[in-house]
């Protein structure tokens, strides 16, 4: 199935690296008009001190102020693991809709039972305003943008396509830094090969937007690459490589790769759509599962 795309709209796109996580997140503007998208935002985290900071997000909600924008979304592409959003904050300043795609129930399901989370916790996707279904299209000012599923690094990861710009999430790398791991509860190395075909198979000119980068063999980061970059250049995926490839490759390297440094805060904040839970008494808390993931 051909996805449709809008090559001729050229969406303002700025990037914001969080070194801390070396997470990418994006102001996205419509050309035509002064509404804007807030695509995988970064709350903060001295996990060590259980402090929570906004200056990433703070950054954010300045450039959009500066620019007099009006913010319609704030997009998760998945439920992150290595970094916590900060959708709820920007919200709260900002307004506009936070969207994720509507297997998040199914993450909610997976990550309910191993933090042991009680019936108030809802495993329905209520904490956001949006749940997208595959192939869903929605507004940002006069330009439509479409979610389009990509499962395999989790089962709730979508791509967000806006005229000629894609915003990939965890299913592809720069070229040189390959894809991402297939290898969390939900995950599947050949599920994420089928996915990133999807994303492969969009217009070679197309602009694709990462939303992690570690800036391999000491290059400087970068975050913006092509589909036809990919197809040539990516080591993992790219010309030459088979399904068979990918999911030898992609299983014996998920084996030796840590747990993130942040996933146990990470999934409790962004199953709930980046609200951070909350004891009996009502104070803001995390649990750490002993042995659990
Ligand atoms: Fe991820």
């Amino acid at each position: 199935m051909t996805i449709p795309v809008n090559m001729d709209l050229v969406p303002e796109v700025s990037g914001y690296f969080d070194e801390a996580t070396n997470t990418i997140s994006y102001i996205v503007r419509d050309p035509s008009s002064n509404h804007c998208a807030v695509i995988d935002s970064v709350m903060d985290i001295d996990y060590a001190a259980g402090r929570l900071t906004y200056d990433h997000a703070d950054n954010l909600i300045a450039e959009i102020e500066s620019k007099g924008l009006t913010l319609d979304w704030i997009i998760e592409t998945h439920v992150h693991a290595d970094h916590l959003s900060a959708a709820p904050y920007i919200q709260q300043k900002l307004g506009g809709k936070i969207g994720v795609g509507s297997k998040i129930m199914v993450v909610q399901e997976t990550f309910g039972k191993i933090f042991n989370e009680g019936t108030e916790f809802q495993r329905d996707g209520s904490q956001f305003d949006k749940l997208f279904e595959d192939g869903d299209t929605y507004m940002i000012g006069n330009m439509e943008a479409r979610a389009i599923e990509t499962p395999g690094h989790t089962p709730a990861c979508m791509v967000h396509i806006m005229g000629n710009a894609a915003f990939v999430g965890d299913t592809l790398f720069m070229p040189d830094g390959g894809s991402a791991r297939a290898d969390f509860p939900g995950g599947d190395a050949g599920v994420l090969y089928d996915s990133i075909q999807k994303v492969l198979s969009l217009p070679d000119e197309m602009r694709l937007f990462m939303c992690h980068d570690y800036g391999p063999n000491g290059r400087d980061i970068q975050w913006e690459t092509t589909v036809g970059e990919e197809k040539k250049h990516n080591i993992h995926v790219g010309e030459g490589k088979t399904r068979e490839d990918f999911i030898k490759f992609r299983t014996e390297r998920d084996a030796t790769l840590a747990v993130p440094k942040l996933i146990i805060p990470s999934l409790q904040v962004n199953m709930r759509a980046g609200t951070v839970p909350r004891d009996e008494k009502g104070n803001p808390v995390l649990k750490v599962p002993i042995n659990g993931l």
